[in-house]
Formats: structure tokens, sequence, C-alpha cells
């Protein structure tokens, strides 16, 4: 693990995205180096940030980091764990969707199901980990030094690919929580959905987020 951990190299697939674009600022800001790969980025050739490397193929963008985040929708996460089985190895796959209905109040899954259980039976070699899908893009934009500190939760199977991006998710100034199992994902995903139907409901607008709170007694 320490040896991944202090490597600090992150590759983001869809970096052109909402939340892609969020995850490397995120990333870079604290120090990260990050390889992507998006339709936007693959043909320039600078980039005005350093540690940013910009790659014009999946597998290029893949080579470098033992992390890779895919900061892409449900269905695009399905065709790439059949692009990238080979070059995917036994590297740690972290995926942040959320498989939501049109309404976005609800997933699409059947109860007992996630999202990122079906890309790992599609990866079965690498080390999947579900983050970040409880957090709104907007939660992104807000600082830390601002006083609100956004939770994450982290499901997986192997917990030392769990401390990895535990690592990370707090180096990018947010709080992680490592709840088990990768069949928690199937709560996950489904929280982000109620917190959307919350919002809805409430018509709350800002960055939303979970936080667990401890009152002291
Ligand atoms: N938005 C949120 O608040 C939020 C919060 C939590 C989780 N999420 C999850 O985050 C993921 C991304 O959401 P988003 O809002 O950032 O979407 P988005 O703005 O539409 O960005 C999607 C990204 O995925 C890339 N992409 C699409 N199909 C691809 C493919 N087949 N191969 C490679 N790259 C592909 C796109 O790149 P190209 O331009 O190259 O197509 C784009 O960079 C989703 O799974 C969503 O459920 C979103």
């Amino acid at each position: 693990m320490s040896s991944i951990s202090q490597n600090r190299t992150v590759t983001v697939i869809g970096a052109s995205g909402v939340m892609g674009s969020r995850l490397c600022r995120r990333l870079l800001g604290a120090g990260y180096t990050v390889h992507t790969f998006d339709s936007v980025h693959r043909n320039s050739t600078t980039s005005s940030e350093p540690l940013l490397i910009c790659h014009k193929t999946l597998n290029d963008a893949v080579a470098p980091s033992d992390v890779v985040i895919l900061a892409v929708p449900y269905a695009a996460e399905l065709l790439l764990a059949e692009q990238l089985t080979t070059q995917i190895g036994h590297r740690i796959v972290v995926s942040i969707t959320n498989p939501l209905t049109p309404t976005l109040d609800d997933v699409v899954t059947p109860p007992g199901e996630s999202a990122a259980e079906h890309l790992c039976m599609l990866m079965p070699e690498a080390r999947l980990v579900k983050a970040f899908n409880t957090l709104s893009a907007a939660a992104f934009d807000v600082s830390p030094d601002e006083g609100h500190q956004f939770d994450t939760f982290i499901a997986s199977d192997d917990a030392e690919a769990a401390h990895v991006v535990e690592q990370i998710i707090t180096d990018m100034g947010f709080r992680p929580w490592y709840v088990g199992c990768l069949k928690h994902s199937r709560t996950l995903e489904r929280m982000s959905a109620l917190l959307i139907g919350i919002s809805q409901r409430y018509e709350l607008d800002g960055a939303l987020g979970w936080h667990v709170v401890q009152a002291k007694l």
C-alpha cells in the first residue's frame, strides 16, 4: 500500500466532465500528478499545469497510474470496462457513478445490485473501489477553508485499495469513511438519489452533501 499511496499519481478518465474537471482540480491542488483522457484534452499538446498530463489514448492515460478514476456516466463505465480489460490489470479502479433514473431521484439498478458490482464483474482483476459518488459537483467548488467539510464514503472488498483511496480523499480536502465491502455501493448509490430527491422536494440549492455528526455526550 505505501508504495502506491506515496506514488501520488492518479488517472482521471472523463476529465473534461463536470465531476472529472473538479476531481482533477482538487488532485492537482493537493500536489498529485494527474493523467487524463477525454475528447477535449486529448488533442491539446500543451498544458499550463505542469502536473496535468493529457493523453491521446485510453491505454496511455492508464499506464502511468496505480489508481484510475472513471469520471464517466454509468453506460460509459461499462463500455470502458470492455475497452480496458487488459490494460487495467490489478490497478485500483474508482467508480464514482450514480446509475440514476431520468427523474434523478432513484436508480435504474434492481434491488440487491449496484453499478459498482456490475463493473467489478466486468473487471474481475481490478481492485474496485466505490467513492466520491455521494458528493455533488458543487461540493468540489466549496473550499475546505470555508468551514464546510464534506464526507464521502468508500466501499470495496479490498481494504488496502480502500485505504489508498482514503488517503487521496483526505489529501483532496474531503473526509472519507470506509463503510466496508463493495456491496455497500448499493446503499451509497441510492444515497445520492435520496439526496437529489431531498433537494428537489425542499428546493435546496448550493452544495449539498452528507456529513456524519458525532455529538460527544
Ligand atoms: N454531476 C454530479 O454532481 C455528480 C455527482 C456524483 C457522481 N456523479 C457521477 O459522475 C459521473 C460523471 O458525471 P458528470 O456529471 O461529470 O458527467 P459529464 O459532465 O457528462 O462528463 C462525462 C465525462 O465522461 C466522458 N465520457 C463519456 N463517455 C465516455 C467514454 N465512452 N469513454 C471515455 N470517456 C467518456 C466525457 O468525455 P468526452 O467529452 O470525451 O465524451 C466527459 O468528460 C457519472 O457517472 C455521474 O453519475 C456526478
